[in-house]
């Protein structure tokens, strides 16, 4: 087990962390120390229930700590855009926060990861914001479901943080005609004006399709809790119209959406790739290093299935 790796924690311990409500289903913790003890830094990554109310001072807290980074997750990712000292160009393009990388002045007076900072820290210190969901959305689907947008045909449930991300990548990669459901039309709107203005040669519409699509796309929270509601309307959208189904929730690793999904034949994939990729890639984002991938699966593996 890589754990048995992993230096004890003393008075040089560095921390980072994921934010989230909930949060307790989160399988970061899992892979990013996995992917941290590989890396053999003396570092912990811990979770925190943070209600959205409390997320400045929450992240405000952390820097003041001197912790080496954030994940967010729902329902902080847009709420952050606004709170960071400055955003990347993933952040910027993308308009969601999913990583948050502290950085201090060095002696050249240039920013750098607090990561790289070992024995002083710094006077000064900033958040930087970064998106790393998007590459990962794309990259899962390709390698999970073999699904290539382009020229494709998805629908995408939910136009929060994840699924706005989900649509502007997609539209990015060129899908030929996008549909967007959300239980607030308004936010599914914004999505398409933006999809629209920035990607104008694909078509994109708010409700469910008439006709089949290549994907459906799972980027709302309904399937995290036992309780929730199914996150699509069955008689309107019966599951044999979609040709690939992902669900972005990886715990449970099988949801009533992918249930139904395989039920109906379809080929599917969970949230777990989609974890993992933009979890390795703001590993890299700390430390400066490549991520140990191939480690921080098998950690999800037995974290996800046991
Ligand atoms: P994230 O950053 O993970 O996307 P979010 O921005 O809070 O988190 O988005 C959560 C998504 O799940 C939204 O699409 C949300 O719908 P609203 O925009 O209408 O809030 C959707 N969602 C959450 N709870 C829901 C519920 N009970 N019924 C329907 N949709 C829900």
């Amino acid at each position: 087990m890589p754990d048995s790796f992993q230096s004890p924690v003393n008075a040089s311990t560095r921390y980072c962390a994921v934010y989230g409500q909930p949060i307790k289903h989160s399988a970061s913790p899992a892979m990013q120390n996995a992917g941290i003890a590989a890396l053999k830094l003396n570092w912990r990554y811990l979770a925190f229930e943070v209600d959205p109310a409390n997320l400045r001072e929450a992240i405000a807290g952390a820097k003041a700590m001197n912790f080496i980074g954030l994940n967010l997750t729902v329902p902080h990712k847009l709420l952050a855009v606004e709170m960071m000292d400055a955003l990347d160009e993933s952040a910027r393009v993308w308009g969601a926060v999913n990583t948050v990388r502290f950085e201090g002045k060095d002696a050249a007076g240039k920013w750098q990861p607090l990561g790289l900072f070992a024995d002083s820290l710094p006077g000064e210190v900033r958040s930087q914001g970064f998106n790393t969901d998007a590459d990962a959305i794309t990259r899962s689907l390709r390698e999970d479901l073999r699904f290539e947008p382009k020229g494709a045909t998805a629908l995408v449930l939910g136009a929060g943080g994840a699924g706005k991300v989900a649509a502007l990548k997609l539209a990015s990669e060129n899908v030929a005609e996008l549909f967007l459901v959300n239980r607030t039309t308004g936010k599914a709107q914004a999505v398409a004006t933006e999809i629209q203005h920035r990607y104008p040669t694909v078509k994109v519409a708010i409700g469910y399709p008439a006709k089949p699509v290549d994907l459906l796309l799972n980027a709302t929270s309904l399937g995290l809790k036992p309780d929730d509601a199914l996150p699509w309307d069955e008689s309107t959208f019966p599951l044999n119209r979609a040709g690939t189904i992902y669900d972005m929730i990886y715990r449970p690793a099988e949801t009533l959406l992918l249930k139904a999904a395989k039920a109906a034949g379809r080929r599917t994939a969970n949230g777990l790739g989609m974890l993992l990729y933009q979890g390795a890639k703001a590993l890299e984002l700390w430390t400066g290093q490549n991520p140990p991938i191939q480690l921080m699966r098998e950690a999800l593996e037995r974290n996800i299935y046991g």
